[in-house]
């Protein structure tokens, strides 16, 4: 289960005029996304989304609040420079009562990330690229230590899995888009991670791609589903019709800063038809919350 606790994230910027100026770009945001479960978060550009989901997988600090995945703190990137350590050390002396216990009893998590524009190596072959993750995974794995042989096995097995069984060999510049994003995805799954973030995966294909690629990525998470635990996927996007398709809950941020302005849960069974009228009503009562959204802007700019 994630939970995050009132966070917030305050940027300090310089504007136009060369004066600091401060930016809040996620403000109090509290969310439970319970084991398993797909949940996208939707808003326009620029209201946080990136920012909130990368607090979520620990790769920034919020400046308030909590992330919790089963219990055990997130925390960022360990600080690699003598000043950041104090700074550290510091911030994080009440939530630990031993400050030094955050270095030492650092809680490991089971997550996998995706980005926008395909991060893949571009000098590894589609398979090197997948093995490359699962060496990262194997470190520190003790007696549970894949061998070689068993490693490449595994990393050919989720190249087939994502449909790229003939494509192994092949570099990321020989791959169109949407077989990029695929092995991003093989990528990902490969190190059997509980949790999927994925900051808008889909939006540098075309349409017909992208939804070929939504019905993929539900075919795989049904997979690990019928295994018995399936993989919680957090999703970014500004796609309304992605969104409902996809989801199990929708949560609708709103513009800058970004907070929760509703959550919408989509209770259809999978697999679902992308024209099923209940489907389409639940696309239609987002809109309506995208369209206030935009009126209160036109209303502030006059
Ligand atoms: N490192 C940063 N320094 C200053 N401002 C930032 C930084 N990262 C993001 N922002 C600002 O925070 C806001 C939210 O950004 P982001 O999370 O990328 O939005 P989204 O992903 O919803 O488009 C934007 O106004 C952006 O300019
Ligand atoms: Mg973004």
């Amino acid at each position: 289960m994630i939970e995050a606790k009132s966070i917030g994230k305050f940027f300090s910027v310089v504007n136009e005029k060369g004066m600091a100026e401060g930016l809040t770009a996620v403000l109090n945001v509290s969310l439970t996304i319970p084991d398993g479960k797909i949940v996208s978060l939707l808003g326009p550009s620029g209201c946080g989304k990136s920012t909130f989901l990368e607090i979520l997988g620990g790769l920034q600090a919020p400046t308030d609040g909590t992330i919790h995945i089963d219990g055990k703190l997130v925390l960022e990137p360990l600080p690699a420079t003598r000043k950041e350590q104090i700074a550290y050390r510091r911030r994080y002396r009440f939530i630990s009562p031993l400050a030094n216990g955050v270095f030492r009893d650092r809680p490991k998590h089971d997550i996998a990330m995706i980005f926008q524009d395909y991060a893949v190596f571009p000098w590894m072959t589609a398979v090197q690229n997948v093995e490359f993750a699962l060496k990262l995974r194997n470190a520190g794995r003790g007696a549970e230590r894949l061998q070689r042989a068993a490693l490449t096995e595994k990393a050919h097995a989720y190249l087939r899995k994502a449909g790229l069984g003939g494509f192994a060999n092949k570099y990321p510049s020989q791959l169109s888009g949407g077989m990029r994003q695929r092995l991003a995805l093989a990528r990902a799954l490969s190190v059997e991670p509980k949790i999927i973030l994925m900051d808008e995966p889909f939006a540098a294909v075309d349409a017909l791609t992208r939804e070929k690629l939504q019905d993929e990525l539900l075919r795989l998470w049904a997979e690990t589903a019928a295994g018995g635990s399936p993989i919680t996927i957090v999703l970014v996007t500004h796609d309304v019709h992605e969104a409902v398709y996809l989801s199990d809950e929708i949560i609708v941020f709103s513009p800058s800063p970004g907070t929760i302005r509703n959550r919408i849960p989509v209770e259809i069974k999978r697999p679902r038809a992308r024209t099923d009228p209940a489907l389409i009503e639940i696309e239609e009562r987002v809109f309506a919350l995208f369209q206030y959204d935009i009126n209160q802007e036109a209303w502030y700019s006059i």
